[in-house]
């Protein structure tokens, strides 16, 4: 029998999320709705992360993880894969003191680091920076995703000589990029898709989910508040009565 990990009971027991992961999808729509380029639209996304991260810990959020680039978005036009991460630079270079000032703790999964140089370093001094922080655990998801994170642990457990009994949940769960992390308690996806785009698969075992049409320029500070009320209400039984 396997027993769930104390991070999925610690949830049961609390009508607050304690992590709460955000697909935040919707920019084109935004911008196409106003006919302005996508770009608009993902530079208005950037100011619902920052509504975001400053309402997270006022929420009681521990944990808040967003999705930003998966390992499918190269499939985008080159120019709008390069303005999202232009604006991530951005955001790193403006938010970085404020986040360090508010005790936010950095932390990135995915294949970050073949993302370009400058964002790498910039990645790296932002999680050094912030690697004590006690407060809220921003972690960001770039260049991810969930089958490519699950075949990396896979390769570790063999790369670490691991005989076959070895290979166990809690083996595995070592070896993903969210180890240490608390399992997600909420998934948010904004912009009425109702999928997770290779987006935690692993982690989401037991999640709520919470699926919004707004877009994501237009979520705030109001809607997440929301969307952990409706978290409150959820009854979760991980399998049990
Ligand atoms: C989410 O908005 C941002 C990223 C995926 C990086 P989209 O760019 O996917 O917006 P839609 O889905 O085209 O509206
Ligand atoms: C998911 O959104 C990825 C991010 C939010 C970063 P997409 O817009 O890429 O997902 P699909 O293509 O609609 O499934
Ligand atoms: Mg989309």
């Amino acid at each position: 029998m396997t027993v769930a990990p104390a991070s999925d009971l610690a949830g049961s027991a609390a009508s607050v999320p304690r992590h709460v992961a955000i697909i935040m999808d919707g920019n084109g729509r935004w911008a196409k709705a106003r006919r302005l380029p996508r770009m608009a639209g993902h530079k208005a996304g950037m100011e619902s992360v920052r509504a975001v991260v400053r309402a997270a810990p006022d929420l009681g959020i521990d944990v808040l993880t967003l999705y930003a680039f998966s390992s499918e978005n190269w499939k985008r036009p080159q120019e709008e894969v390069g303005f999202l991460f232009g604006l991530l630079k951005t955001y790193l270079h403006a938010e970085i003191a404020e986040l360090d000032a508010k005790d936010v703790r950095i932390r990135v999964i995915g294949q970050w680091r073949l993302l370009p140089a400058d964002l790498v370093k910039l990645i790296e001094g932002a999680i050094d920076r912030t690697r004590n922080n006690e407060g809220l655990t921003l972690v960001l998801a770039l260049n991810y995703g969930s089958r490519d994170e699950l075949v990396r642990a896979a390769r570790a457990c063999i790369a670490d000589g691991l005989s076959d009994d070895e290979v166990t949940e809690e083996a595995i769960e070592a070896r993903l990029d969210t180890a240490g992390l608390p399992a997600p308690d909420l998934i948010v996806r904004t912009s009425g898709e109702e999928r997770l785009s290779n987006f935690l698969m692993w982690q989401s075992a037991y999640a709520e989910f919470v699926f919004t049409s707004t877009l994501w320029p237009d979520f705030g500070a109001e809607e997440l508040a929301k969307a952990c009320e409706t978290f409150a209400a959820r009854e979760r039984r991980y399998g049990g009565l």
